[in-house]
């Protein structure tokens, strides 16, 4: 097997100096330097960011993933403060959005040089907090200044100047759009920079203003974010950010004058969200959501083995396994399939797995000791259908960290895999040419469709494939993580969320309200 998996694709930090697999001399010299600057990293207070003062609780520890040392502190709200927080933005609203797209895409515009700026800070935070490795973080900070730079493009395309309509002569008929009002936005652990910043981001270029609660697991990031949001111009009343965990998020959603909500997270909370919502008096609260995947590969006998297990091991144990994108399904043809899970096992042996402050480390943690103990009970208690074919080691040394072996598992039908298994966990099912079709309905059926992978070189399977499973997004002959902003416009169908798609053209405007102004006068 090769190491090709081992350092994400070359990003733009290292200018001209990158090479095509990502491993020059001035790489590595900076990735060393980010070795320290992780060592380095100070303790980081987070406290409520809002407009007055609220009721809090206690503050508490932020221990590490990786070896349960002090990251900082967060001090949540209490449940009840949220009314008063929602009705201070509702009450910035008119300001915020009377700026027009064009002043909000320049603050959107300095906010993303600001994260830029801080990106070692944020490399490091997130490798302490989250358990990111350097790679995983890289790409993320370069993903949070792209949804910044995107969506400050659609806040001057979409909200700054009004369309001239066509009409009868004397008339001007004109289509502008606006802000909606309080945008809640409810943000995942797994991408505590990225998918916080794009929803907020999302958010305010529409001209909302915007009550933002990122996941209670990882308060320190979302925390330096919220203070370049600040710094670069959005005034407090406009945006405020509370930590706290799920009573919290559910206090805000219902409280009044909420014209929408964004949500990342499971599909199962996204339920009770769209009912909360649904159940609420007064005008239709959007709700934008990005949920779990039941994601699937499916590969034939005329795909390329090495490039099989390289996408593999990318699409199901990197960030270990905590992507909504993670693959969890494998489809092998029976003639291939041993051969491609011996080059497997052997691909999962060579994963360095350790702390992600390290350069040579491909996997890291999971996020805390719950999720943990949710793996381990699966895979401890496995029906009859599934069995473990393998495991890669955790080094000694670790024994202080949530660190879960990626995962083996040979599946002998779908019945018992019916839902998202959220970490470094990969069931292998292996088919008969006949029963394909009949897998394929039966995967479809389990009703997800986020992403999908395909590996063959025959058009005519593809295209089978995409026909048969749903999905939002679709990769052909490559891993299916890391979607890039405005290339890869990402989220799912079904249980996968309710669209549009993150870091596609239509996200921002979901955010708006269209306004059409025929003029006589
Ligand atoms: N957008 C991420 C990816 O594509 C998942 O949330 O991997």
């Amino acid at each position: 097997p090769t190491r090709h998996h081992r350092i994400a694709k070359p990003v733009d930090i290292f200018g001209d100096r990158k090479n095509a697999d990502g491993l020059d001399l001035s790489q590595i010299a900076t990735q060393t330097r980010l070795e320290g600057v992780i060592r380095a990293l100070k303790p980081v207070t987070a406290v409520p960011c809002t407009a007055s003062k609220v009721a809090t609780q206690p503050p508490q520890n932020f221990l590490s993933p990786v070896d349960a040392a002090k990251v900082g502190q967060a001090t949540d709200i209490k449940p009840e403060a949220a009314n008063d927080i929602v009705a201070t933005a509702f009450k910035a609203y008119p300001a915020w959005n009377r700026l027009g797209g064009h002043v909000r895409a320049d603050i959107l515009n300095r906010l993303a040089n600001l994260v830029e700026d801080e990106m070692e800070h944020f490399i490091a935070l997130m490798a302490r907090e989250a358990g990111k490795t350097m790679a995983d973080s890289i790409a993320e900070v370069r993903e949070a200044v792209d949804f910044c730079r995107y969506y400050a493009n659609h806040a001057k395309d979409y909200f700054g100047d009004a369309k001239i309509m066509p009409g009868p002569a004397g008339e001007t008929n004109t289509l502008s759009m606006m802000g909606r009002g309080v945008f809640i936005c409810i943000s995942p652990w797994n991408f505590p920079l990225a998918i916080y910043l794009g929803q907020i981001a999302a958010a305010l270029a529409a001209g909302n203003t915007v009550v933002a609660k990122p996941a209670e697991q990882t308060p320190l990031t979302a925390y330096v974010c919220a203070q370049l949001i600040y710094k670069a111009g959005v005034p407090k009343e406009a945006f405020q950010m509370v930590t706290g965990d799920g009573a919290v998020g559910g206090a805000l959603v219902a409280a009044p004058h909420v014209a929408g909500v964004v949500f990342t997270g499971s599909t199962e909370v996204a339920q009770l969200i769209n009912a909360n919502l649904a159940s609420k008096p007064g005008p239709f609260p959007v709700f934008i959501a990005e949920t779990g995947g039941l994601n699937g590969m499916f590969v034939d006998t005329t795909a390329l083995k090495e490039q099989i297990v390289d996408d593999v091991i990318s699409s199901a144990f990197n960030a270990a396994g905590q992507r909504c994108s993670a693959l969890r399904v494998l489809f092998l043809p029976e003639q291939t399939a041993d051969d491609i899970v011996k080059t497997l096992k052997g691909a999962m042996d060579m994963l360095t797995i350790g702390d992600p402050g390290k350069i040579s480390t491909d996997i890291g943690p999971v996020i805390d000791h719950a999720a943990l103990g949710m793996l381990q009970d699966y895979i401890g208690t496995l029906p009859k259908s599934l069995r473990i074919i393998h495991q890669a080691d955790v080094p000694d040394g670790y024994e202080g960290g949530t660190f879960m072996p990626p995962t083996l598992i040979q599946a002998d039908n779908l019945n018992d895999i019916n839902h998202e298994v959220f970490g470094p966990v990969l069931h292998v099912v292996r088919y008969k040419d006949k029963d394909l079709p009949r897998l394929m309905a039966e995967f479809a059926s389990k009703g997800y469709g986020l992403t999908l992978g395909i590996h063959s070189r025959l058009e005519g399977f593809a295209r089978r494939v995409q026909a048969a499973v749903p999905a939002g997004n679709i990769y052909i002959n490559r891993n299916i993580i890391g979607a890039v902003v405005g290339v890869q416009p990402f989220g799912g169908r079904g249980l996968s969320g309710t669209g549009p798609k993150a870091g596609g053209p239509l996200y921002v405007a979901r955010f708006g309200t269209e306004v059409t102004i025929s003029n006589n006068i």
